[in-house]
């Protein structure tokens, strides 16, 4: 009967301590990445009250980013790997990020190569790798992603990331610098090979008196 009574009470407890937790308890909408809804707009759907889908959402912060997006090069060919860092600064650290590769001042929203998520830096791709957001929302300082350019020649890409800083505080609209398209040696041959030529032309008409 005592048995009874207190597993009875301890039942009742542990709902009473899970209803407070999930009261209580902060309801990060999206631990695990961005949604494939922000895939175009790539806005956090992160709402006023974190708990009603019904209050407004939130804005972006409008002052300078505490974070920068890096490239490894700014020269890029068809399926060229750059590698992409979005890193904090000494005090800021992020929980969330969204990043995509967009043409350069285009708001058309087209989404540009692939990237590849290794899971052990906690990402993870969206929009059919077009996409790469976090797995989980460790805090972290830096972030290093591959991305592979498509296939064909484009023409000054530019990455494109949202961070959260926390629920309440994101910036989107942060850009890498533009990358310069290159196809591929050519564009390093071709002034090199006009400077050969001229050198040799030199050369013969030197030559020649
Ligand atoms: C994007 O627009 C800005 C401002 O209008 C301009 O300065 C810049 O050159 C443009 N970049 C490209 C790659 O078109
Ligand atoms: C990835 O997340 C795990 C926790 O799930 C953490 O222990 C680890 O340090 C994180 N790795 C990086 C590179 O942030
Ligand atoms: C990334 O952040 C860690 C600390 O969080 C730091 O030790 C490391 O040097 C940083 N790497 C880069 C490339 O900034
Ligand atoms: C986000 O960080 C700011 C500044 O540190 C803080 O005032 C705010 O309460 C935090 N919001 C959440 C939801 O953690």
């Amino acid at each position: 009967m005592t048995a009874h009574i207190t597993s009875l009470t301890s039942a009742r407890v542990s709902f009473i301590l899970m209803v407070t937790f999930l009261a209580v308890g902060r309801v990060r909408m999206y631990p695990n990445g961005a949604p494939e809804e922000s895939c175009s707009d790539m806005i956090p759907l992160h709402h006023a009250d974190e708990d009603n889908s019904n209050t407004p959402l939130l804005q972006p912060q409008t002052t300078t980013p505490y974070y920068t997006v890096l490239v490894s090069t700014t020269d890029v060919e068809p399926n060229g790997h750059v590698t992409v860092t979005i890193s904090a600064d000494q005090s800021h650290d992020y929980e969330g990020f969204f990043l995509q590769a967009r043409r350069a001042n285009d708001t058309s929203g087209t989404r540009y190569g692939t990237f590849t998520a290794d899971s052990s830096n906690n990402v993870t791709t969206r929009c059919s790798s077009q996409g790469i957001t976090h797995s989980n929302n460790v805090e972290r300082y830096n972030t290093s992603v591959v991305w592979m350019a498509p296939s064909t020649k484009v023409y000054n890409i530019q990455f494109k990331a949202t961070v959260v800083n926390n629920y309440s505080i994101f910036f989107t609209n942060i850009h890498s610098q533009v990358l310069n398209p290159s196809t591929g040696s050519s564009a390093v041959v071709v002034p090199s090979l006009g400077l050969s030529l001229f050198v040799l032309l030199l050369r013969l008409i030197n030559h020649v008196h």
